[in-house]
Formats: C-alpha cells, structure tokens, sequence
C-alpha cells in the first residue's frame, strides 16, 4: 500500500507546502520513500525523491519550496524494488516528457521492464511504478493522444493498482483507477487526486469518487471522468463529504483495528498476486526444501502464524518445519545449527529485538536466514539471505490483524505450491470478505456472552491450534481479561478443572479435526460447560457444542485461514465493549525494541 496525490492549479506558484502536507496525511500508507514532481507552465519539470520519512527527505531536498502549476506526491511502502533514491516515485518516462507515480502492484513488472528495455526505452529503477510510466509513453510514441494511452497502457498493467500521470505540454493530469482507493477534489481554481481522503480534505470537501475502470482528467477548474473500456463519458455529481477529519483519516471506521481488519481481502489479494508473478518465490523454496532443519521463529502474533504454517508445511507439503518462540530459539537450538539448516525469521516490522537477539544467534552458525516481514528496509530484511513481503502496508494499531492474515496466507500458498497448487487463490479474497461479513454479527453475540466471564480458553488442533492462540492473544491485547488459547487435547490434561457451570470454551475446528474435537467439547459440556464452536458446518459437532459460528463452507485448509476473523472481530467487540480503545492498549508498544 502507498499513497499518491496530485494537483493542479491555473498559474505557476509554490506547490510545495501543498504537496508536503498532502504527503503527511498520506504517510500512514507508506513511509519509506517520497517524492515530488512539479510541472511548471513552460513545462519544466522538477523531480526531487528519496528514501526516508516524509519529513527527513523534505529536508534533504527543500520539497516544501517547490513551485509549478501541477504536482504530484507519492508515499511509498516498499514490495517491489528496495526503498532507494532510485526506485522512489514519481517516475519519468524516457525522454522526461511524462512523470507518474502509482499505488499498489504491478505483478507483471518484470516482463514490461524487459519489454520496455528491448523496445529502446529508457529504465531507471527496479520498482514497478515505473512500468506505469512507460506503459503510457510507448503509446504515446505511436501518436495516440494521452487518454487513449492511458487506456491502452491500462490492459497492459496487471494488478490492482492507481496512478496518477502528467504531460509536460498539457494543463492536466490524468489518473486511473484499477483496484486501489482513488478519489477527486473539487477546490476553487484547483482539482485534486488522491488515494484518500485526509491529503484532499484540507482543500475541499467536494469529492468525485473514481471507480475501477475508469479515467479522471483533471483541469485546474473541472474533471472528466470516461470510462477505460471505451473511452465514453461519464457523468457524476461531486459529493459534499461532512464528515470531520478523523472519520476520514479512519476511513469512517470507529479504530484503525477494524479499518484494518476490513482492508483484509485487499491486502490478501494483492499478496497473492505477487506471491504469483514473483521471481522470488522459488529462491525461497529452495532454500527452505534444501534445508536440514527448518526453523519457523517469531513472537507473539508473527510466532502464532509459524503455527499454523508449521502444520500446512506438515500437512500440504510433507515438509517438517519446527516453529519456535524467538527467545526459546536462542536459548534451545542456535547452538545447534550448522550451515544445512535454514531458519525463516517472521516478524511484522523485522525490528523487534527477541527476534533480532535469534538471527544473531544464528549467524556464526552460517545456517541459511530467511525473512517474513512487512516493513521493507528493515534490520531483517537485510540480514536474510531471501526474504518475501507480506504487502500489507502500514499497520497502525498496535494489535496485529492484516499481518498476521498474510502471514498464514504466505505459508498456505507456500505450502500449496510445494504440494502441487490445489487451492483457487483467486477466489481467496472473496472468501475473506466474505467470511468478515456473515461473521460479524455472530462475532457481536459471542463478545456479549463473553463479556460477562473474567476468563476463558480458546481450544484449536493442528492448524487451528495457533488460530486458537492469535485469537486469545487479541483478546488479552486488548479487553485486559484472561484467555489461554491452547491444544484442545491437552486441556483434559489439567486445565480441565477450572470448567463449572456455563464456563465458556471456544473450540476452533478444521474440517478434518471435527471428530476428534467432539470429544474434547464432550469433555467440557459433560462438565456444565458451554462449547462455543468457531467452525464450517459440520453436523457432528453442530450436536455437540451450545453455540456455532459458522464459517463458509470451502477447501478444508482455508478454514485455519479464515476462522481468525471473526475471533478478531470477537476481541474488538469486547474492547470496544469495556471502554478500552483497542488501537492502543496499556502497557503495549507496536513495535518491541526492548529484551
Ligand atoms: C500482536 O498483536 C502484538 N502486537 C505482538 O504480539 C507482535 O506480534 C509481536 O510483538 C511481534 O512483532 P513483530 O511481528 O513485529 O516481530
């Protein structure tokens, strides 16, 4: 996820305080590359970028004095391409006559580039923005005029993705929309174009939503909106948008936490299609097949998805990977590694020091490291050997969500892909939505009758066993009230005793466990307490438990995937419930620096 914006005006002025404060507002979408472009009357274009927050780089190259007619600004999260001065946006075409920038993923980058290169184009990074660019400019070349381009480059693009694009010798700038947020401002002498609202709302509440599919030209004192497929006109009234500031910056969500559980089958679906087009897939593969022993190692939320992924590999691909807790790493098996084993290091922000304090264990070793990480650039990043992004962008609240999703979805495909692709990922992250909306309401229910307890446990067995775990975790994160999430098998083998009347148990189940689970609920209800089911529909258990939330119905190892969402969903409610903001918890930091 990154943010773009653009603007434009009737007479050359300063762009700059504009462009940076519109950077600002966008910074919660990406933060590790910016970038500025003005084009001035005569046409001259000034182009000023590198990596670094918003701030260090305004101040490296003085973005806040820039002047122009139009500009454009782009906030980057790195997936594609390093964070560099090079692979910063906006971008130039060959000759310098076109500057662009984009938001989201061009999966076939890689092809395009060498296309480009072969065609005598000019190539100057390895992100796939730049693929916008020059989709543009080769159709340019043929003499089409810059809409129609556009429209030619944009069933060359695949991916989901926007962009914002200008011509040095036209008043306009032109953007696209395919699958990543965009939208119109309607200011005084001025028109913008942004990812989101909060970089628009300073300057006018007269918004002009974009959908996919289609092309908004902007001239300094009107828009045209014509649809991709055919170019035809599009007519649609701006809308006066009331709200304040806040509710804009949270999408109109209440917190970041369900913003971001809501952005989930977007950012499942932009992971799987790079996961698809990436060239380092295989490299990865490789090295974890190759491998003596494998080591899955993370904390808290990052450890839960090495469950889960341990018991895909185990499952799927017959490939044994240990999942291991980072400080129990370093004190029970670095010493015994050797340059055969791999170990895959999983952390959102590839900072958090239980981790870092492992892969420094594991370096004198000279086994291989891996990484698994959202925050490109970061200390894991470039100590693993091969690393793949979770493409999440900027998580802001402190409980993981959308992270921990594309954990389990990067381990899933992995071991799909080694079993021999089963799964139909392109109907994943319709199963996502799909899953948040038919649980959300049973999620409210189960969050009422659980607010009235102090303690619980959430039981899982196999791949749902570090589902079972995330969710206790939320819960603890966030509400202040106890909750184990542990084996459903092992919880005869003491934890039993706490049960009396009505005590509840969450019992997560995948499809092939049901059996087996009916015995553990069996254990419970037998007792007087109350089985609460988090399942697809299965007749066997439906008669044993007291309370289901159903999930839908699909290939049996997406439910580890899927069963998470209503248990985050569970957590919120609860939160929110008790007077608690769940974006920040006491005591809790996103990001653990500290042993
Ligand atoms: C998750 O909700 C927590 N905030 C926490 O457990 C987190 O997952 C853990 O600190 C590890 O962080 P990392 O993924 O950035 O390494």
């Amino acid at each position: 996820m990154c943010g773009i914006f653009g603007v434009v005006t009737n007479h050359d002025q300063p762009l700059g305080s504009i462009l940076v404060e519109a950077g600002r507002r966008l910074a919660y979408r990406g933060y590790d590359s910016i970038g500025c472009a003005t084009i001035s009357g005569n046409g001259q274009i000034d182009l000023r970028k590198d990596a670094g927050k918003i701030d260090e780089v305004n101040e490296r190259w003085q973005l806040g004095e820039m002047r122009g007619r139009r500009g454009i600004v782009q906030l980057r999260w790195a997936t594609f391409g390093a964070p560099s001065q090079a692979n910063a946006q906006p971008h130039l075409d060959s000759d310098g006559d076109l500057v662009g920038a984009h938001n989201g993923n061009i999966v076939n980058h890689v092809s395009l580039r060498e296309a480009f290169v072969e065609q005598g184009m000019t190539v100057r990074s390895t992100n796939d923005g730049e693929s916008c660019v020059h989709a543009v400019e080769r159709y340019v070349n043929t003499g089409l005029d810059l809409v129609d381009s556009i429209r030619r480059a944009y069933d060359d693009l695949q991916g989901d993705y926007a962009f914002v694009i200008g011509h040095q010798s036209s008043p306009t700038l032109h953007a696209i929309k395919k699958g990543s947020g965009l939208v119109v401002g309607i200011a005084d002498k001025m028109t913008c174009v942004s990812s989101d609202l909060p970089s628009i709302l300073p300057l006018t509440n007269q918004i002009l939503r974009v959908c996919d599919g289609e092309i908004a030209t902007l001239w300094s004192d009107r828009v045209e909106l014509r649809r991709v497929s055919d170019g035809a006109l599009i007519e649609r009234e701006p809308e006066t948008f009331t709200q304040g500031m806040e509710a804009a910056v949270k999408s109109g969500y209440a917190h970041f936490m369900l913003k971001e559980i809501h952005e989930q089958p977007q950012v499942a679906a932009e992971l799987i299609h790079w996961l698809a087009a990436s060239p380092h897939v295989e490299p990865f593969l490789e090295a974890m097949t190759s491998a003596r022993r494998l080591y899955l190692v993370g904390c808290g939320t990052s450890y839960h998805a090495c469950l889960v992924g341990a018991a895909y590999l185990n499952r799927l691909a017959k490939l044994a990977a240990v999942p291991v807790l980072a400080p129990q790493f370093r004190e029970t098996l670095a010493h015994t590694l050797t340059p055969e084993d791999t170990v895959v290091f999983v952390s959102q922000s590839g900072e958090t020091k239980d981790v870092l304090n492992a892969l420094n264990a594991t370096r004198p070793s000279g086994a291989r490291i891996l990484g698994v990480l959202n925050v490109l650039g970061s200390t894991l990043m470039q100590a693993s050997q091969h690393y793949l992004p979770l493409a999440c962008g900027y998580e802001i609240s402190v409980p993981a969500t959308k992270t921990y999703l594309n954990q389990v979805v990067l381990f899933l495909y992995l071991a799909d892909r080694l079993s021999g692709r089963r799964i139909d990922w392109q109907a994943v992250p319709q199963l996502i939505q799909q899953t948040v909306d038919q649980t959300d309401s049973q999620a409210r229910q189960v969050a009422l009758l659980l607010n009235s307890f102090r303690e619980f446990y959430f039981l899982g067995y196999g791949e749902t066993l570090g589902v079972a775990m995330e969710g206790a975790l939320k819960l603890k994160e966030i509400t202040y009230l106890h909750c184990e999430g542990m084996l459903s098998a092992e919880f005869k083998h003491g934890p039993l005793s706490a049960v009396f009347d009505g005590y509840p148990v969450l019992f997560v189940n995948a499809p092939q466990d049901a059996a087996m689970m009916v015995n553990h609920v069996n254990e419970v209800t037998c007792r007087g307490g109350r089985a609460i089911a988090v399942a697809v529909e299965d007749e066997l258990l439906r008669k044993n438990v007291n309370d289901y939330l159903l999930l839908p119905t699909t290939s049996p190892e997406l439910t580890a995937l899927l069963a998470v969402l209503p248990l985050q969903l569970i957590s919120y409610y609860m939160s929110v419930a008790r007077g608690i903001d769940p974006d920040f918890p006491r005591n809790l930091s996103k990001t653990l620096t500290v042993d």
